[in-house]
């Protein structure tokens, strides 16, 4: 085989190896000195440095061979240099030798020969310098031939586009970074402002302290149970907190004295449902239905509620969770004119209203979350912490919940369910 065929062979092997190593997704500065140490070896250069063009015409070192890496310190490079690389000969590039070496070259041609470096050339990428690769001369000490710098050239070209492409994906990746961030503080401060809101929403009715707040919360357990994603339970959670947002609406004082209102104060607080709606509807939630969850919270499954009357799967799903939560914190607060409810009362209604009021398997759901807490499957006892301590003392709490589980999911279900 001819050498310049042989030489030819192992170029094309060079290159190859180069365009393998590029492409990896391996570490980025072990990546430049492997392509510069493959650029070397197949023109067997005894040194070389790799370094970048960075903001304002500074030049940062990326990797150094058989140089000292200080070699960059104090370089800088201008537009107009950059414009004369774009079009100038390669010999034009050498250190020593050339007659007409670029702006560049000649500024720092002591300090490039001090380094032994004889070659200096421009990375280019879509006709922009990136960058400069300095080489020194080769170890037989011939000089570098015409052929040796075209294959010197199509290396760095390859150096340089491998660079360009590392430097763009980490600039994607730190975008992405920096809108994940975003993104989530965004949340936080929708969280907070809803929680806030929910607050406030409670503030009205004198009696009702941290409802809104419980009812978020006993939701989203429900749907957690339910093995709902996480996004969709934040929502019923946020859903929860603002199920009681049409409140804001009606008259405080039909709301302070619900057990002593005539009809038409009682359809002036029926109108808290769909009001919450037209106050929700028009907000970008980050999760969807949170005004439809609004406004059926007192739908009933047999088609007795309101504000539309919907029956059992007309109703959402979220709807149906959150109306549990809202009744059975009812149920299990104390009211001024009421004392909260046993909680073996509160499980007799949950049963004579499963298939009526409240869908079962939301029902079934809530138990089995409870139960887990009081077994201690659940080490987080969060049900129990909104239930205050002495609540379910006294109570056979397991058997009471294991028996409306059996009832509610169980075969021979003595539920009548509405159909
Ligand atoms: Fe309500």
């Amino acid at each position: 085989m001819e050498p310049s065929t042989q030489k030819l062979i192992h170029t094309f092997g060079a290159l190859a190896d180069l365009g393998q190593e590029i492409a990896g997704r391996g570490d980025f500065s072990e990546m430049v000195r492997t392509s510069m140490h493959l650029l070397l070896g197949t023109l067997a250069l005894r040194r070389g440095a790799v370094a970048e063009c960075v903001d304002e015409g500074a030049i940062r070192c990326v990797s150094v061979w058989g140089v000292g890496d200080q070699i960059f310190t104090d370089f800088s490079i201008s537009e107009a240099e950059k414009q004369e690389f774009l079009t100038r000969n390669v010999s034009d590039f050498l250190v020593s030798t050339s007659a007409s070496a670029t702006a560049f070259v000649s500024r720092y041609r002591e300090r490039l020969l001090e380094e032994g470096i004889e070659l200096v050339l421009p990375m280019i990428v879509r006709d922009e310098v990136t960058g400069v690769v300095l080489l020194g001369r080769k170890a037989s000490g011939e000089e570098v031939s015409p052929d040796d710098f075209e294959t010197i050239r199509a290396m760095v070209r390859h150096i340089g586009v491998g660079i360009h492409t590392h430097r763009l994906l980490e600039q994607v990746a730190q975008r992405a970074e920096e809108n994940r961030r975003l993104y989530e503080e965004l949340r936080t401060i929708y969280s907070a402002t809803v929680r806030a809101f929910a607050a406030a929403i409670d503030t009205k009715d004198k009696y009702t302290h941290g409802h809104s707040e419980r009812v978020g919360r006993y939701s989203e357990i429900i749907a957690r149970e339910l093995g709902w994603s996480e996004a969709e339970v934040e929502g019923i959670q946020i859903a929860g907190y603002l199920h009681d947002v049409g409140k804001l609406v009606v008259d405080r004082d039909i709301i302070n004295a619900p057990y002593n209102i005539n009809a038409k104060e009682s359809s002036e607080l029926n109108r808290h449902p769909a009001a919450g709606y037209e106050i929700l509807a028009p907000i970008n939630h980050p999760y969807a239905d949170i005004p439809l969850m609004a406004k059926y919270h007192h739908e009933r499954l047999d088609g007795r509620g309101y504000p539309d009357g919907l029956v059992d799967e007309q109703i959402p799903i979220g709807a149906k969770i959150v109306s549990l939560a809202d009744s059975f914190d009812a149920m299990t607060t104390d009211r001024p004119y009421r004392r909260r409810r046993s909680f073996e009362d509160v499980v007799r209604d949950l049963r004579e209203n499963s298939g009526k009021q409240f869908d079962p398997k939301v029902v079934a759901a809530f138990a089995r979350a409870l139960l887990k807490e009081v077994n201690g499957q659940i080490k987080e006892r969060r049900i129990t912490k909104m239930l205050g301590k002495d609540y379910l003392q006294g109570e056979n709490v397991p058997t009471l919940l294991s028996d409306l589980i059996t009832d509610l999911t169980g075969a021979g279900s003595e539920v009548r369910s509405y159909k």
